[in-house]
């Protein structure tokens, strides 16, 4: 019998690296592995890493220096994986000594075997293969998915944004082949999964092979799984305006109620100027013209975007440009960062770049005025019926959270176990992170 060993998981970045953290237990598990929450008990720990702003990569060696050995006074073995494992590899060993293992995003499905290693006292293994559809061909559904989980469908990049190091630590663009999507889709649902959000860098570049060799769109696969009973919601991030060129994806947002009035739609800048030199490949008024189409195709809608400034070479003007462009488009909730060069990409070597403090003060008008576009976007429901899909507790007895179709958070006083449900609930109070209800008897 396999003795039994816990294993630690620290998750950063984005919802990608959720998606590979389950599936990394998933895989563990018939190894002996199960899940704690308390590091201090970990046989095994993994730091699920992201790259993508400094800070970002910088937490992780600080997080390094913190690991101690566990309750039982052995050193726990330590698992670098995710991007900054791709970007840095055996500098990790270099800067952090305690590390066992640095495993990329496209190789962690050889985990078991990398760990067999460590056992046989190797030292310094590393995986960083770009090998995407193995990963996915060896690893298992999880046994008790949440109501609302993830499926990637879509990994890698190829459009190569001058900040942007994911075309480097995620490898090519690669769409998964549409039966085994479906069967994970179906696979999910029999398990009791309500909701499914469709993953991609660039979901929306999804082009997948199907049986007959047919390549499918985002539109069309979102329309496919829409018909499967049982599933109640379709959400799809993140996506890029270049690619939506494609009809199905509108008609998919006019034609099915399954799919939530919400899209993540990053501009990353109102500027022509910057968004040329930021390699984006489209104007302003591309963007203006695809928020328009969706609105057309499905009014209410809600936006959401990230945003950089501070980009080198970004003038009062180009700040200008980006304030205007939030004001014309109007959005539910952003994400907003300072420029923050990430070696290797071409932008990291330009010498123009903003000083510090005028990052810091754009990006404080910017979040101001996002915030209050945010506040509006929410009280405008007070006194409204919304559907809610209730999927944890919250901090207080009786509070139970849930999300709106614009992905709100709603909160609720139940004593009925309603996680997984989805309740139309009255809102009375609109705050700027979440939004107060009540549950009403006609559903
Ligand atoms: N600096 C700041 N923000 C960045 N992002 C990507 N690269 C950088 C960088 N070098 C932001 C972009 C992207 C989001 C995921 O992170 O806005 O859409
Ligand atoms: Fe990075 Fe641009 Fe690719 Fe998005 S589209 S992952 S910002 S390179």
């Amino acid at each position: 019998m396999q003795s039994k060993k816990n294993l630690y998981i620290k998750i950063y970045g984005c919802q990608m690296n959720v998606y590979d953290s389950l599936k990394m237990e998933n895989l563990l598990k018939p190894h002996g592995f199960s899940l704690i929450q308390d590091e201090k008990n970990a046989d095994l720990i993994i730091l699920n890493t992201c790259h993508i702003r400094e800070k970002a990569s910088e937490k992780v060696y600080s997080e390094l220096g913190k690991i101690k050995k566990n309750n039982l006074g052995v050193k726990p073995t330590v698992v670098v994986a995710g991007c900054t494992a791709q970007a840095e590899g055996e500098q990790i060993f270099k800067r952090a000594k305690n590390v066992d293992i640095v495993v990329g995003p496209q190789s962690y499905h050889n985990l078991p075997k990398l760990l067999e290693k460590v056992k046989r006292q190797e030292k310094w293994v590393m995986d960083l293969d770009f090998d995407e559809e193995s990963k996915f061909d060896e690893i298992n559904l999880p046994e008790n998915p949440r109501h609302s989980s993830f499926l990637t469908i879509q990994e890698g990049c190829d459009k190569f944004c001058h900040f942007c190091c994911v075309p480097y630590t995620r490898g090519k663009e690669y769409s998964r082949k549409i039966p085994d999507i479906y069967r994970e889709a179906i696979g999910l649902i029999s398990k009791g999964v309500k909701e499914i959000t469709l993953l991609g860098q660039n979901v929306s570049a999804f082009h997948g092979i199907d049986q007959d060799d047919t390549i499918r769109s985002l539109g069309w696969f979102i329309k496919k799984i829409c018909e499967i009973d049982g599933l109640k919601r379709v959400r799809y991030t993140t996506s890029h305006p270049k690619d939506m060129i494609n009809d199905e994806l509108f008609i998919a947002h006019a034609e099915e109620e399954k799919l939530m009035p919400f899209l993540h739609l990053p501009v990353q800048s109102g500027s022509d100027k910057i968004l040329k030199s930021m390699n984006r490949d489209h104007t302003r008024d591309f963007y203006f013209e695809i928020i328009d189409k969706f609105r057309k195709h499905r009014p209410d809608i809600a936006f959401s975007s990230d945003f950089i400034v501070g980009y080198p070479g970004e003038s009062d003007k180009d700040f200008e440009d980006t304030l205007d462009l939030v004001k014309q488009v109007g959005y539910a909730q952003c994400y907003s960062f300072k420029y923050s060069p990430r070696p290797g990409t071409p932008t990291s070597m330009v010498e123009d770049q903003v000083p510090e403090e005028v990052k810091s003060t754009r990006l404080a008008i910017l979040q101001d005025l996002l915030r209050s576009q945010q506040l509006e976007f929410n009280k405008q429901f007070i006194g409204k019926d919304m559907d809610v899909m209730f999927d944890k507790a919250g901090k207080y007895s009786r509070q139970i959270i849930g999300k709106s179709p614009y992905l709100q958070s709603v909160i609720v006083e139940s004593d009925d176990n309603i996680i997984g449900e989805i309740k139309k609930v009255h809102i009375t109070e609109a705050g700027l992170n979440s939004l107060i209800g009540e549950i009403t008897n006609c559903n």
